[in-house]
């Protein structure tokens, strides 16, 4: 059943490695998703190589869309606004999705919002949690991201702590790559885990001075890598899984400590979390139970939720509509947008 105040958004999603597009209706209804995965065509180069990315986007973008408007049985005549990741993210990818979007709605006649991808990863939360809405804690983790926020309103954040180094994905991806886990290593660390003992070896937990709330992983990381470097050198044999486990619960209790203490200190008693990060198992566990322990109502996406998709983008661009957010034919990709800005 629909009405005429209903408001569906085809949304595009292009900003790193997976070519996307969804409709969504009136912000947490996903009526499809189709998510076109370059993983693949990467892991042969061990990471995202950009101008690779960028082609394979304009090859699969028309295709994509066509899929995610069959899948909800439309047109592009009954969408109500195109919505489009338009920063952060790498420029040649994010370039597709935005031109493609300025051209549908400018043929359609359609408002066009484009919609920053960290607000993306946030909104996934309202999807499957029709209970959820702000003010709420939300833990962001990805591979170019690690920030706590405070989620305001729909689209007002107040960031209280971040990294200030590399990001929590960026250091799984590293590790992974270190011990011969491959591209992307989040998932391949996640699995590897799952035999290995998370106590085997000990690595650091960053304290970082001044803020309570802000991360570090780069120390870790040099960690792990001492250990990978010392053993081959001693001609010892590392356990992949022992090392696995024992980095990932160093990044886990870290993120999860941060996360719940700014709930308890900020007074919220809903905890979020968002991006690709937010599917690895461990993190999910632990603070599931802490949450349970502290009193505050624990909020994940389902995995495919938490790495890039469009559904999240449609989610987020609902909001800005519902807002008035409205861009021009003018609209161009900002790789580095700051979340909050427009
Ligand atoms: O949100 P996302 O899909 O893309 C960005 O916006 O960056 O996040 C990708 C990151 C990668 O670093 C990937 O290794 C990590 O999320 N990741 C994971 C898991 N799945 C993806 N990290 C840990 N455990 C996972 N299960
Ligand atoms: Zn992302």
């Amino acid at each position: 059943m629909s009405s005429h105040e209903d408001v569906f958004i085809l949304a595009i999603e292009s900003s790193c490695d997976e070519t996307a597009a969804a409709v969504v209706k009136n912000g947490r209804q996903v009526l499809s998703n189709v998510i076109s995965s370059q993983i693949d065509l990467h892991t042969l180069f061990g990471g995202v190589v950009p101008e690779i990315a960028s082609r394979k986007h304009i090859e699969k973008i028309n295709p994509v869309i066509l899929q995610a408007l069959t899948d909800a049985g439309m047109t592009l005549d009954d969408i109500t606004a195109i919505g489009v990741t338009y920063g952060p993210g790498l420029v040649g990818a994010l370039l597709v999705g935005v031109a493609e979007a300025k051209a549908i709605a400018y043929a359609k006649k359609k408002p066009l919002v484009g919609v920053h991808h960290i607000e993306g990863h946030i909104s996934a939360n309202y999807i499957e949690n029709p209970d959820l809405e702000p003010p709420f804690v939300c833990l962001v983790v990805s591979g170019g991201h690690t920030h706590l926020v405070i989620v305001k309103d729909y689209g007002v954040f107040e960031i209280i702590g971040r990294t200030r180094d590399d990001a929590a994905g960026e250091a799984f991806d590293k590790v992974a790559r270190a011990v011969g886990l491959g591209y992307p290593g989040g998932p391949k660390i996640d699995q590897a885990a799952r035999g290995g003992n998370p106590h085997a070896l000990e690595f650091p937990r960053a304290k970082v001075a001044g803020n309570p709330y802000d991360f570090s992983f780069s120390g870790l990381k040099s960690a792990v890598l001492n250990t990978i470097n010392h053993a081959k050198m001693t001609g010892e044999t590392v356990a992949v899984a022992d090392l696995a486990a024992s980095f990932q619960n160093a990044v886990v209790e870290v993120l999860s400590d941060h996360a719940v203490r700014a709930a308890k200190e900020y007074g919220y008693d809903r905890l979020a979390i968002a991006g690709g990060v937010a599917s690895n198992t461990a993190l999910r566990e632990r603070l599931q139970s802490e949450c349970k322990k502290a009193g505050i109502r624990f909020y994940r996406p389902s995995p495919v939720l938490c790495t890039d998709n469009a559904a999240m983008i449609g989610a987020a661009a609902y909001y800005e509509y519902q807002k008035g957010t409205r861009h021009g034919w003018d609209l161009n990709a900002i790789p580095n947008l700051k979340l909050g800005e427009r």
